[in-house]
Parts: C-alpha cells; sequence; structure tokens
C-alpha cells in the first residue's frame, strides 16, 4: 500500500508531462486570444457550495463528493469541478463591480468519487472557461468556438458538437408536467435512481444510462420542443452565430447534463475511441446559479474539458510523440578533488543559460562518460588537475568523440558557439 497509489489517480511521469505542458501553453495562448483571464481558487471548498451549486440530486453530489469534516469541524468537499467555485470567487472578490462581462478560465485537479475505468478518474484536470454577466447569445457561440478552437489547435479530428437548449424556470414547468404524464403509466419500470428523479428532476432521466429507462424516455416530450419564447429565440441565435463561423454541430434533444444548474444552452463535445468515456468537454449556460450562490441575478456560461481524455484522443491519434530530455553540457573530472571545481563551474553554465549536470555518485571518469552519453548531453567538459594548472579544460564532443582544449576563460564561448546557442 505505502508504494501505491490511490485508486483512479495517476502519476503524470517525466516525459509525460511535457504533454501536459503542451496542453497548457496551448491553453494560455489561446485564451488570451479570445479574452479570458486566468484564476486559480482552492482545491477544497465549503461543502455547502457544490451541494447546492451543483444541484442535490446530481450524481455528483448524491455519491462522488470527496467531503469530510477537518479538524475545525468545516464540512469540507475537493472540488469535484470547477464553475461552482468560480462563481464563488466571482462574488468574494466583486468581480461584478468591473465591467462586465467577466471572462475567467482555470487548468487544475478536480476529484469525483466514481468507479474508475479507462478515461475515468477519482483525480482528473479539468481546463474550464466561465463568462459571468451576458445574456447575449454571441457569447455562447464564443464559448463553443473556443472550446472547438482548441481541440482543432491540438489537431484532434473526429469530434461531434451535440448541442441542445434545456430551457429555463419559465418553461421547465410545462414540461415537467408533460413528462410526468408521460412516464406516469411506466413508473414502476423506471430504475430506483429514476423513481428518485421522476418527482425531483425528471429532466436527468433523459441522462440514464439504464436500458429500460432509455427505452421510456425515448419517446418522452423533448424540453427542446417546450421552449418559452426567449429561449427558443436564443437557442436560434446560438445556431446562427455558430453557423456564421462554420462550426458543425448536432441538435441533441435528449441532451440534458450531469450537473443541475444548466439552463438554456448545453452542448458536449463526443470523440470516439475513447472507451466508455467519450465525452471530451461539456458545458453550457447557467443563468441562476449566480443568484443560488448568494448573488444578484446574473447569467453565466462555461464549458470544462477533461485534460486525461484530450490526451487519451491525442494518443490514439497519434498526436503526441515522445520528447527526450536533453542537457547540454556534463562537467567531468579526472578525480573526486575536483568535484569543487566541477560545482562552480556547473553553475557558471547555468547562470549564461546552458543546462548542466555533474556527477553525484562517485563514478570514475570512464562511468562519468557513460552516464554523461545516457543523458544524451552533446559536450562534456573534463576537468583534470595538470589542465587546471595550466588554466585549460578539455571539451569532449559527444557526437563524434572529437577533444579540444579551451582556455578556461573562454569555455562558455566555446560551448554557446558549439551548441548554437
Ligand atoms: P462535466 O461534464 O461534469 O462538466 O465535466 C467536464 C468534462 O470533464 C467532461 O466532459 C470530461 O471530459 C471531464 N471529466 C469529468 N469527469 C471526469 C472523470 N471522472 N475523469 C476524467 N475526466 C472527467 C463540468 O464539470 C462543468 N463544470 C462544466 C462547465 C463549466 N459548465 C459550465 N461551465
Amino acid at each position: 500500500m505505502l508504494a501505491t497509489r490511490p485508486r483512479g489517480t495517476n502519476d503524470i511521469l517525466p516525459g509525460k508531462v511535457e504533454y501536459w505542458r503542451k496542453l497548457e501553453d496551448v491553453i494560455h495562448e489561446i485564451c488570451q486570444q479570445y479574452g479570458f483571464r486566468e484564476i486559480r481558487t482552492p482545491i477544497f471548498e465549503h461543502t455547502e457550495l457544490f451541494a447546492r451549486g451543483v444541484g442535490e440530486t446530481t450524481d455528483i453530489v448524491e455519491k462522488e463528493m470527496y467531503s469530510f469534516l477537518d479538524r475545525g469541524k468545516r464540512n469540507i468537499t475537493l472540488r469535484p469541478e470547477g464553475t461552482a467555485p468560480t462563481v464563488r470567487a466571482f462574488l468574494e472578490n466583486k468581480f461584478y463591480a468591473e465591467p462586465q462581462p467577466t471572462k475567467l478560465y482555470y487548468i487544475g485537479p478536480m476529484f469525483r468519487y466514481g468507479r474508475p475505468q479507462a478515461g475515468r478518474f477519482r483525480q482528473f484536470h479539468q481546463f474550464g472557461v466561465e463568462v459571468f454577466s451576458s445574456h447575449d447569445p454571441s457569447i455562447d457561440a464564443e464559448v463553443i468556438a473556443l472550446a472547438m478552437d482548441y481541440y482543432k489547435r491540438l489537431n484532434i479530428s473526429g469530434l461531434e458538437l451535440h448541442l441542445n437548449s434545456v430551457g429555463c424556470s419559465k418553461c421547465r414547468p410545462a414540461h415537467k408536467e408533460k413528462l410526468l404524464e408521460h412516464l406516469k403509466e411506466q413508473y414502476t419500470n423506471l430504475c430506483p435512481t429514476c423513481q428518485g428523479r421522476y418527482e425531483k428532476n425528471p429532466l436527468r432521466i433523459f441522462d440514464c444510462k439504464n436500458d429500460t429507462c432509455q427505452k421510456l424516455i425515448s419517446a418522452a416530450p423533448a424540453i427542446t420542443d417546450c421552449l418559452c419564447d426567449d429561449c427558443r429565440e436564443h437557442f436560434e441565435q446560438v445556431q446562427k452565430y455558430l453557423k456564421e463561423i462554420n462550426i458543425e454541430y448536432i441538435v441533441d434533444k435528449k441532451l440534458v447534463r450531469g450537473l443541475d444548474y444548466y439552463t438554456k444552452t448545453a452542448f458536449e463535445i463526443m470523440v470516439e475511441d475513447i472507451g466508455a468515456q467519450s465525452s471530451i468537454g461539456g458545458g453550457g449556460r447557467y443563468d441562476r446559479l449566480v443568484k443560488e450562490c448568494g448573488g444578484s441575478d446574473t447569467p453565466g456560461i462555461g464549458f470544462a474539458m477533461g485534460l486525461e481524455r484530450v490526451i487519451l484522443t491525442m494518443e490514439q491519434q497519434g498526436l503526441l510523440k515522445d520528447t527526450k530530455f536533453e542537457q547540454d553540457v556534463f562537467v567531468a573530472t579526472v578525480d573526486s578533488s575536483l568535484d569543487l571545481e566541477a560545482f562552480k563551474i556547473l553553475q557558471i553554465l547555468r547562470s549564461e543559460g546552458l543546462s548542466a549536470e555533474k556527477d553525484y555518485m562517485g563514478r570514475s571518469l570512464k562511468s562519468q562518460l557513460k552516464y554523461a552519453d545516457k543523458l544524451g548531453v552533446s559536450h562534456v567538459l573534463v576537468l583534470g588537475q595538470d589542465e587546471l594548472a595550466t588554466g585549460s579544460i578539455t571539451v569532449k564532443k559527444m557526437e563524434t568523440g572529437e577533444q579540444t582544449q579551451v582556455q578556461l576563460a573562454e569555455f562558455v564561448s566555446y560551448i554557446k558557439k558549439e551548441t548554437n546557442f
């Protein structure tokens, strides 16, 4: 146990970390271009934020949260998602007092106690964006465009954008009534979870994975067919903006998301071939959440994508190449009495912007050269007692084995020239 990581977690190892950095570099670049600013919120929050924000009847709140009492007897939860914390930060830091909209993005670990499987983890990472204060359908389209643009910049192909509108508090009651009427006779055939959802939140029955529930719900009236004028107009406008910039989508009337805060626009981006977990990202509008969290009536919209799933997809599509860890110079010594000298030279090289390494294991010169070769350095500086006394160093070019005597005062500029620095 001591040397085993908890189930559903991953070590991101050297060699793979470079993939993550690439993903993160593109995130920062694209968000800057779309006018989003980065926010970093705590890994844990008060449990109540998620219970209220994400919704009491969601799988996340019902069974997937890492919650505990801290030593001060406060109810704390490791964040299962980033929207509720961003709303909390928006309110707490009075972002609403600045010119609106507020456009924020985040990258970080999230925690959900689900059953681990391919693409589903207990600690995973999301890149998400949130926009506050605008009802404008163009911002819905922009948020979707940002997500799709991101995948495009990573050269990911074969994605499907599923789009729906889940209405608002005006159109939902009428739909709920129709839905309950439709399911009434079949209530006993619903799975126990959906029987619970029947009264509390029947829309979520659309999201059930149970075959019988899926069959029962497939002929049920869709919320999209019951939208009020405002929601219908908004949904049409979002589609108009998407079409204008050639973003392809599928209107998926059965799409409801696993979190309760959505209103109007809801979307999910699907990818084939990453096992059962085909959702690579998703989001939507949440026009009531800010108020629910204690703020004034403020609309919001955003998305989040699972970075592990992005990487899995890229691996499957052959888009990630292993990078070799390379250093410029190895400082070897003929005998260990010169170690202090090597240590000093190492720092000089590093302060000049070169990457440099030495031996820390008491290796012989022969072993040091072998180790330097393994490290993939292009040059080895060999420090010898006699040469140092005459003010020079031997530089060995690893590719050819060629050795050159260089004056101590010049070794930095020599190496820089050699490595095209
Ligand atoms: P979500 O659909 O729960 O939405 O998660 C977004 C994405 O996170 C998923 O599409 C998936 O790629 C990834 N993901 C979720 N759970 C896991 C897991 N256990 N393991 C690996 N990846 C996972 C949200 O979290 C919303 N906060 C999105 C949002 C932002 N809506 C509006 N603004």
